[in-house]
């Protein structure tokens, strides 16, 4: 018997419920995993509320970091012992153990401690996504990013920095914005008190950016259109705010021959060389100290309905790390 976060509904933190689970041995090409940390993301909360339907019941959870337990038959390159993380996949890391494909795992370097690796392989892939895949980042750029205090924001950020960009940055408190200071933004705008529209064409003197990175996604989209420069691209990530709005076409072009993106790391990281093509890059640039790590929170997982709150409450920052 395990332990594991599951959901029989849609709704509230409420509905996580913490309950015994049976996972048995694992099959041909599967491995038993002990986990010893646990990544919280904002996509939990969506697949928890409903936002994204799913198949129920259903444990949650993305992403994790831990000890291989067991190996299932024609498995190769894992053994018992061995350390391993891994984001996206399979769901199901919001438990003690599980069984999952040996496919999706990524071995981790002995250079990064597991809270780290738990903190930041989905928000750093995505990260690599957003910079690398989605519009290549280059120096000299002056890019936009909001909630730059979050967990992927402060990726993000210390990302593009390293890259030679400058990065301006939003977030919904003063205190936020020296964390986002320190985590590679340039400027740092407080979106609860500043139009940060306005700020923006300031910083770049009436230009506005070549990209804006939106995962606020409601109640920021429209502003980030109007801070992208002729020709740039607005890459719409996520609903922390909730989804955005739709946009004509004809829009984009008034705006100044914009291009919109909606990229899911999902479909970025589809095929294992993706996925092992990201994940090197993060661990180079997280082991090179070009990006720095912030776990700000950890919860115990039996306790991850307080860590839904505080995420969708706004109270957390950097990642959130779940520990078993
Ligand atoms: N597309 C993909 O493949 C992909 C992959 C990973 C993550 N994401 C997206 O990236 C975003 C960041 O994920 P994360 O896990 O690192 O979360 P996070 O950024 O640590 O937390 C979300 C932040 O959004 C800001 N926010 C603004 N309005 C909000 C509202 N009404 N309710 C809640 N938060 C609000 C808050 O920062 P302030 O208080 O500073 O505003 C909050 O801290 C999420 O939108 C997530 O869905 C997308």
């Amino acid at each position: 018997m395990t332990k594991a976060i599951r959901i029989h509904e849609h709704g509230g933190p409420e509905v996580l419920q913490w309950e015994d689970m049976d996972i048995g041995a694992p099959g041909d090409g599967e491995v038993r995993i002990r986990h010893t940390a646990v990544g919280l993301n904002f996509i939990d909360c969506y697949q928890r509320s409903g936002l994204y339907p799913m198949d129920l019941p259903l444990t949650l959870g993305t992403e994790a970091a831990g000890v291989i337990e067991a190996v299932g038959l024609g498995v190769e390159g894992f053994a018992v012992g061995q350390r391993v993380a891994y984001a996206g996949g399979q769901m199901g890391s919001y438990a003690e153990e599980r069984i999952m494909n040996a496919g999706v795992l990524v071995p981790m370097p002995d250079g990064i401690e597991d809270q780290t690796a738990a903190a930041m392989m989905l928000k750093g892939m995505t990260a690599h996504m957003l910079l690398v895949k989605c519009y290549p980042v280059s120096a000299g750029d002056t890019i936009l990013v909001h909630a730059a205090a979050g967990g992927v924001g402060t990726i993000l950020c210390q990302w593009a920095k390293h890259l030679g960009a400058t990065v301006i940055g939003t977030v919904g408190s003063d205190a936020k914005a020296e964390i986002a200071k320190a985590h590679g933004c340039d400027h740092a705008i407080n979106y609860s008190t500043e139009n940060f529209v306005e700020r923006v064409r300031e910083i770049t003197g009436d230009a506005g950016v070549p990209v804006v990175y939106d995962s606020v996604g409601k109640d920021t989209f429209e502003g980030s259109l109007d801070c992208t420069s002729k020709f740039g691209y607005v890459i719409s990530f996520g609903n922390a705010s909730g989804p955005a709005p739709a946009v004509e076409p004809l829009t984009l072009m008034a705006k100044g021959s914009l291009f919109l993106g909606r990229p899911t790391l999902i479909h970025y990281t589809a095929d294992h060389a993706l996925r092992l093509e990201a994940a090197r890059a993060l661990f180079e640039a997280v082991e090179g100290g070009a990006v720095k790590i912030e776990v700000g929170q950890t919860f115990p997982l039996a306790e991850t309905a307080k860590a839904h709150a505080a995420l969708e409450g706004r109270a957390t920052t950097g990642s959130t790390v779940l520990l078993p």
